[in-house]
């Protein structure tokens, strides 16, 4: 299954300098000497409501074997990798501690949690080496899957990369009262997807002096981790398994199906419930972006996930060029002989408001291109490109746009060269139209990214406070982008 590509692990950044430069280095090289037996680790579960509304997270380095048997440095949160799944309430308040044990500054952004700009994380919320950080947080949106990981003005991809992100979980009741899967690590499985270049001695291989290519291309791995292991397997109740995928990765786009083409469901996306469940053969999901899924895996049948080749990178090709060939797994299911609980897929599930675009107060452009736009930097490799929005390169000390507390507006993505995944802090959106069509089904619902390959109208809804002091960020989230400057601020009052 894995004998299309030559490449073994961390044998392609090898070859290529210790770095994964070039279009050879940068195809999925999933190594045919993966063998999918390793347990899927699944990321302790934080419940807010049984720690008395107090969480603590402890950002540190530790070392975790991402190949199996080569522990390697890495961060992790309150671990050595990756890092709890914090279960909220909706209704709950909640206080974070964040203790930043790193020998280096960060900050922990809820990436889909709908918070004011003073305790979102963002890159003004610098968390010192050494310090402490205790924002408290009001949960008072719907269910969803969102996610937590630094936000440090130019070191947000590295450090995303040495392994700091953790899944949030918001509930709201809905599960139960839906009969959805939700025994988490049983029936309602995180899914964290990652791609990583692993040096021989299975280290992460990271460059720290990209050439501008890397820079434009993302960081891209040659081997999919999934929970920050090679090759897992999970096993399954037979029945209806729920699956939180998370794309958590620098900048590569992943295309998943399973290796005998069945259906699944598609039941949320980024900030909440779809109307009804989209059935669904292929589904691709870009960095940041979160789909639950609910697969049936009632005929106890052992299946891969696989993923396909990244198709979206426009003028710069594709980052596997033989085509859906170059399918490669990334971890197996088997189903044991325990029944799942949940047997029928819900027919209807949470009915959004209609998405009203005659309500929208004002129209805004972003161009999010790369290269002309100013702001390159120099270095020993040359000049590395700027990456801009309308023309600008983050400044920390720029708003960009005011927005009215309670209004929607309507928001033009223009992504120019490659396709880029926007995504807005503070606020969640509906997909008007993608490329001059209306959204498929499985958009349709409350968002919080979208990959833009050529332009998409956006609406967003403005609910939560941001001063000039603590803007939202709103930013292309291949996290080399983002750090290269394709970001920007607004306000909300
Ligand atoms: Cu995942 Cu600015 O965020
Ligand atoms: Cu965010
Ligand atoms: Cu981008």
């Amino acid at each position: 299954m894995l004998n299309r590509r030559q490449f073994a692990i961390g044998s392609a950044a090898v070859a290529s300098g210790g770095l994964v430069g070039g279009i050879a280095g940068i195809r999925l090289a999933q190594s045919e000497s993966v063998h999918f037996t390793r347990r899927l680790p699944i990321p302790p579960l934080v419940d807010a409501a049984k720690q008395a509304g107090a969480v603590r997270l402890k950002v540190g380095s530790g070392r975790h074997a991402f190949v199996e048997g080569k522990p390697a440095p890495c961060y992790g949160y309150s671990g050595p990798v990756l890092g709890p799944a914090i279960r909220l309430r909706r209704g709950d308040e909640v206080e974070i501690t964040v203790e930043n044990a790193l020998d280096v500054d960060t900050t922990v952004h809820w990436h889909g949690l709908l918070v004011p700009g003073d305790v979102d994380g963002g890159p003004h919320q610098v968390i010192k080496s050494g310090g402490t950080w205790r924002p408290r947080l009001k949960v008072e949106q719907p269910a969803a899957t969102a996610w937590f990981h630094p936000h440090l003005h130019h070191d947000t991809a590295r450090q995303v990369y040495m392994g700091l992100t953790g899944l949030i979980i918001v509930d709201d009741g809905s599960d139960a009262s839906l009969g959805l899967p939700r025994s988490y690590g049983i029936d309602d499985l995180p899914i964290i997807i990652q791609d990583r270049s692993f040096a021989s001695d299975g280290s992460l291989l990271y460059d720290l002096d990209p050439d501008p290519q890397t820079i434009q291309y993302g960081n891209r791995g040659t081997t999919i981790i999934v929970n920050g292991v090679v090759g897992p397997v999970a096993r399954v109740p037979s029945g209806l398994v729920r699956l939180r995928v998370l794309n958590a990765a620098n900048a590569q786009n992943f295309d998943l199906r399973f290796s005998d083409r069945r259906e699944f469901r598609v039941i949320a996306s980024d900030a909440g419930f779809l109307a009804a469940p989209v059935s669904m053969k292929q589904l691709r999901i870009a960095p940041a972006e979160r789909f639950e899924i609910l697969v049936d895996f009632g005929n106890r049948k052992p299946v891969m996930l696989e993923t396909g080749p990244d198709t979206l990178m426009g003028i710069f090709g594709t980052v596997s060029p033989d085509g859906s060939a170059d399918f490669v797994s990334i971890m197996r299911f088997e189903p044991t002989a325990m029944a799942a609980t949940a047997r029928y897929f819900p027919a209807r599930l949470v009915e959004p408001a209609a998405a009203n675009s005659q309500a929208a107060v004002q129209r805004r452009q972003f161009v999010l291109d790369s290269g002309i736009c100013g702001g390159q930097r120099p270095t020993e490799m040359g000049m590395l490109p700027g990456m801009c929005i309308n023309g600008k390169t983050h400044d920390l000390a720029r708003i960009d746009v005011e927005t009215r507390l309670g209004t929607l507006e309507i928001w033009e993505i223009v992504s120019v060269g490659m396709a880029h995944p926007f995504h807005v802090h503070g606020a969640s959106f509906r997909i008007l139209s993608l490329d001059g069509a209306p959204p498929p089904a499985h958009l349709a619902g409350w968002k919080d990214v979208v990959l833009v390959e050529d332009k998409a109208e956006l609406l967003v809804a403005f609910n939560h406070s941001a001063t000039p002091q603590h803007p939202f960020m709103y930013h292309c989230h291949i996290l080399e982008h983002e750090d290269a400057g394709m970001m920007g601020q607004y306000v909300c009052a």
